[in-house]
């Protein structure tokens, strides 16, 4: 069919926490390559995003915070947005679903289904939690995994082993938000009978687009039919959220995975008076970038939404990609192992292209990649720096040492096979380039462009365009051979510009700069000519558009992971929670290895710095107002002193005075809670959580060195 616009949505981050690099690579940069793309092709597109508002990990955020949901999207939507800015993501409109447009298009589009008689009522006990006073989430409910023993399984879904889960198949469930025996309690809500959408899901999808959709998104799709649809409830109880918009239905909201989607639509509304186009004509193209965990929200439960209503497109493809994880390790918010976004670009300021360029080459389009710190720089230097940047470097250093600044004259007279295939491979790359971007294969599109530029580097190292300048005096058509050399070599530029626009457009407009020529050029149908570059046209040195990365910025960043990751766990040791105990409907699924990843190496001189030391308690009591600290008497041989020891959980103080322990004696003295604490007691930490103290077996003599 021929579509007469487009309308391109990313899937609208939660706003309780800022984003990473997995989101980035998951669905905003894949959709941003699209988008821009797109514009470039001069059709009509809008691409609309927001943050997500509601739901129950921005409620837990706040209640850890002690401060209102309201503050925590406030302070999140700001830092988000900001994010795409600097990093280029080019959205129409970035909206929000705390937004006053977006709570009434969700509450108009519940009216209706309500009105149509879509919605079953249900009276259903659910888990309350006595404590917290607050029905819970399902995945506020935790338990065993009754598939793969998994211990901590959410009530929707166990992270571990994939299988989707209800808070009654999980063994022992208890709530995550406290120590609180689950109760049950009686509570109405909404259903909506995706049963009755069955069989035209199965049409619409697994006959009708078993040749569109990417596999992974398809095969998940056709599992979930091929298992039987249930009616969903759409409401909640909750005070955070839009209200349902019902006589009587105090402290009930719509489910977050109702009014989520439909803020594409509010977004849309806010964004263009003609937004009725995009959403209800035929003839617009419909495709929702998403992450895989968001699979079934966009193909099976918003379109069934979709066609209950009636009157709206429905989506053209879906092409959710799998997740990225860094060094090997699966993202994690809790345990802080993530890049953030908002970092990165503190940490690499203008360097927004390189990141954009190690995460579409190695986009995790058909199955989870890894982001290494080592790869970002290997691919940075290697590929970047020296294929692309090095060819526009020597094409523009050479023009201006051997063509006088200015584009040089194409002499067809002596043109010969090497330059008549560089202008085959010029215009074979356009096509290559567009099927691939067509086809949501961002990965193969971006190596074309390189590609393209490999073989421009080739071509000039074969014509040695600066060894022909040596003998000028002796064959002066040489210097027509020069011309030509670095006349294509400059129109590949423009093309490489051209085509690289989508995936790396801060490049893109450097060279422009460089070229002297405005954005126009950058429209799609100007790639693969020879002549986009005038004659005599004097052009600008050139800039350079990529550095190079160093070893120890590697170093830095990893160490700076590693960091993150310790701080998280000692953090989660005060609290006394084990880091992923609070569940994050985040894109990117989270599952702890058992192992923690290994450190950056250090040096034996890193290591001799700490001071351990073999010591005794001499006494210990609880802190009072601290659940989590011990106070210690130390025996250090030389000297007694006073230690706080986060381990009050874990042990009884009568239990341990006479232990003999090993404790880190140079550490700088801390003040916690009005004590002075000067020291660490080391501890080993079972893969259960249970701690054990670092001793000797045998007796050793106090203040004597641990090495
Ligand atoms: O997984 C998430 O981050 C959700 N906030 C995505 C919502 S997408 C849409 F439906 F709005
Ligand atoms: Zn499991």
């Amino acid at each position: 069919m021929d579509f007469k616009r487009i309308l391109i949505t990313a899937a609208l981050p939660y706003a309780n926490g800022p984003v990473h690099i997995g989101h980035l690579a998951g669905c905003f940069l894949p959709a941003d390559i699209y988008a821009r793309y797109q514009r470039a092709q001069k059709r009509d597109v809008k691409f609309v995003c927001g943050s997500d508002e509601h739901g129950v990990p921005i409620t837990i955020r706040a209640m850890k915070e002690g401060i209102t949901p309201q503050d925590v999207v406030d302070k999140y939507h700001a830092i988000i947005k900001d994010s795409f800015e600097q990093m280029g993501i080019s959205f129409d409109i970035y909206s929000r679903t705390s937004s006053k447009t977006h709570h009434e298009t969700s509450q108009a589009f519940f009216k209706k289904l309500y009105n149509d008689g879509v919605f079953e009522e249900r009276e259903s006990d659910q888990y309350y939690d006595e404590e917290k006073n607050t029905f819970l989430a399902d995945r506020y409910i935790v338990g065993t995994c009754p598939v793969c023993s998994n211990d901590n399984a959410y009530g929707d879904q166990c992270e571990k082993c994939g299988s989707t889960l209800s808070p009654e198949q999980l063994i022992n469930p208890r709530s995550a938000l406290s120590s609180a025996p689950l109760v049950k309690k009686k509570t109405t809500h909404w259903y909506f009978p995706l049963d009755k959408y069955e069989a035209w899901l199965k049409e619409w999808i697994v006959e009708g687009k078993k040749d569109e959709w990417k596999a992974n998104v398809y095969g998940q799709c056709k599992s979930w039919i091929d298992s039987g649809l249930q009616p969903r409830a759409m409401t909640r109880d909750s005070n955070w959220g839009v209200p349902v918009p019902l006589p009587g239905a105090d402290g009930k909201v719509l489910y977050v995975w109702f009014d989520a989607p439909i803020g594409y639509i509010s977004a849309t509304k806010e964004l263009t008076n003609q937004w009725s186009d995009y959403w209800c004509k035929d003839d617009t193209k419909l495709v929702h970038f998403i992450g895989k965990d968001n699979i079934v929200f966009h193909c099976i439960i918003f379109p069934a939404m979709l066609k209950a209503h009636g009157g709206f497109v429905l989506p053209d493809n879906v092409p959710a990609n799998e997740f990225l994880n860094i060094e090997g390790q699966k993202v994690s918010t809790s345990r802080n192992w993530a890049v953030w976004v908002d970092e990165y670009v503190k940490d690499f300021p203008d360097q927004q292209d390189i990141l954009r360029y190690v995460l579409c080459a190695n986009a995790p389009e058909t199955k989870d990649n890894d982001f290494t710190w080592q790869d970002f720089r290997d691919r940075t230097n290697n590929e970047l720096v020296s294929v692309f940047g090095n060819f526009v470097n020597r094409a523009f250093v050479l023009m201006h040492k051997l063509c006088n600044g200015r584009v040089p004259k194409l002499h067809e007279e002596v043109m010969d096979d090497a330059d008549r295939a560089l202008i085959q491979e010029i215009k074979l790359a356009k096509q290559k380039v567009e099927s691939c971007l067509e086809g949501y294969k961002f990965r193969d599109g971006l190596f074309e462009v390189v590609d393209l530029a490999r073989k421009a580097n080739k071509y000039m190292q074969d014509k040695q365009p600066w060894i022909t300048a040596k003998s000028l005096d002796t064959t002066p058509d040489n210097q027509k051979l020069i011309d030509n050399c670095l006349h294509l070599c400059l129109q590949l530029t423009a093309n490489l510009a051209i085509l690289v626009n989508p995936f790396l457009p801060f490049t893109a407009k450097k060279m422009c700069g460089m070229m002297k020529v405005v954005d126009r050029m950058l429209e799609w149908e100007n790639a693969g000519r020879i002549d986009l570059l005038k004659t005599n046209y004097p052009l600008q040195p050139p800039v350079l558009l990529f550095r190079k990365i160093e070893d120890t910025e590697v170093a830095t960043q990893v160490e700076k992971l590693h960091n993150n990751l310790k701080q998280a766990t000692n953090q989660a040791m005060e609290n006394n929670t084990t880091p992923n105990a609070t569940p994050e409907a985040a894109p990117q699924a989270e599952e702890t290895s058992k192992y923690l990843p290994p450190k950056p190496e250090i040096t034996i001189d890193d290591f001799n710095k700490i001071d351990l030391r073999v010591a005794t308690i001499l006494s210990c009591e609880k802190v009072e107002k601290a659940d989590k600290l011990l106070k210690l008497e130390l025996d250090l041989g030389y000297e007694v002193r006073t230690v706080l020891s986060g381990i009050a959980m874990h042990f009884k103080p009568e239990d341990i005075v006479g232990k003999q322990v090993t404790v880190v004696a140079n550490l700088a003295p801390r003040k916690m809670k009005g004590i002075e604490s000067k020291g660490m007691i080391l501890m080993a930490q079972n893969m259960d959580g249970k701690l054990i103290f670092v001793s000797a077996v045998d007796t050793a003599d106090n203040g004597g060195e641990v090495r």
